[in-house]
């Protein structure tokens, strides 16, 4: 078992998974002000370390995907941010990327940017204790998107990307988003998903990545925010353990879904379905950010004094996930 494989099981196995708090600054202060809480250093520090410091973090939380900001920040008790995060044992995680960008040619998709300079940026944030990483590329459903520009340009930088990071000794996630808005069909969903990984995989192959050292990180298949024609949770199971069974290659070892703007509850429901209908070999986890968080900021921004409170309702939420992580997750654990 190579060292890179060892890290990416670290992480995903035994009911565990990624909590991702790499919102850049622009996306976390959309955020806060949603919840009437300025976005500074300080307060965007406050969060994190409240959510880092809680107990559920021992037993669910694999590993954590920070910003450059947080992975650069020290705690109130003077603790750097990655050595709290090791001190729960999970592993700290960076987001690498720079952003994704207006692709010309194709003015209304977008290409991810970052390769720059990435392996400099790769030895500073292995230095700070990070030992996975994310790059996540965005893809839209139209008529006519996604383009094979789109599609080609994304897969060629995240196999890159890949290399670079193994060659720097941690595991790359690669994040291929299939984003959910529009009023297309989950057929489509399906579809374009399906093309979109596996180009990713051409690539990554080419790139002579080592498949058994990377988690994937996709979107589940459902159908648009807009599309009248909405799928059961069993059917979003079903779609995305096809499509998953039929793109990804077998030496992968598992796979962390992104929430995507679904509800906490939603996206902990379809977890627990694809993990109880699971027919691959993969292991099949979360890295959620806005369903790992949503309910804990909301309860942060009415005191944000008030620690225990904030980290009930996440130990709350993270212990769901956990559950359907495993497919053990029923509705009346909810209640509190
Ligand atoms: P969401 O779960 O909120 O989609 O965020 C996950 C993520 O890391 C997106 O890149």
């Amino acid at each position: 078992m190579s060292e890179l494989n060892k890290i990416a099981l670290k992480i995903i196995s035994n009911g565990k998974g990624i909590l991702a708090a790499d919102e850049s600054n622009g996306t976390m202060t959309k955020r806060l002000e949603a919840v009437n809480v300025n976005s500074t250093p300080e307060n965007r520090l406050l969060f994190r370390e409240i959510l880092f410091s809680s107990e559920s973090m021992k037993k669910y939380i694999g590993g954590v995907i920070l910003f450059d900001e947080t992975i650069n920040q020290t705690t109130s008790s003077g603790k750097l941010i990655p050595d709290l995060i090791s001190s729960s044992g999970a592993l700290p995680g960076i987001k690498v990327d720079t952003g994704a960008k207006i692709l010309a040619n194709s003015s209304d998709e977008k290409i991810t940017e970052g390769l720059d300079g990435l392996r400099e940026r790769l030895k500073k944030y292995y230095k700070l204790g990070a030992r996975f990483t994310k790059w996540r590329a965005v893809y839209i459903i139209t008529e006519k998107y996604p383009s094979i520009l789109a599609i080609n340009c994304n897969a060629h930088s995240l196999a890159r990307y890949s290399a670079l990071v193994q060659e720097s000794g941690m595991v790359p996630i690669v994040e291929p988003e299939v984003l959910m808005e529009g009023n297309h069909s989950a057929e489509i969903c399906f579809e374009k998903t399906s093309e979109v990984i596996k180009k990713c995989f051409d690539e990554l192959i080419l790139h002579k990545v080592d498949l058994s050292g990377i988690i994937l990180k996709p979107n589940m298949i459902l159908s648009g925010d807009q599309s009248i024609n909405k799928i059961s949770n069993e059917e979003v199971s079903y779609k995305t353990l096809e499509c998953l069974k039929n793109s990804v290659p077998s030496e992968v070892p598992g796979v962390a879904f992104l929430s995507g703007g679904q509800s906490e509850l939603e996206a902990t429901k379809n977890l627990n379905l694809i993990n109880k209908n699971n027919n691959t070999n993969f292991i099949m986890t979360y890295s959620y950010g806005r369903a790992l968080q949503q309910s804990a900021l909301r309860e942060w921004s009415k005191n944000i004094k008030d620690k225990v409170s904030t980290q009930n309702i996440f130990n709350h939420r993270a212990k769901m996930c956990s559950l359907a992580s495993k497919g053990e997750w029923s509705s009346n654990l909810e209640n509190l």
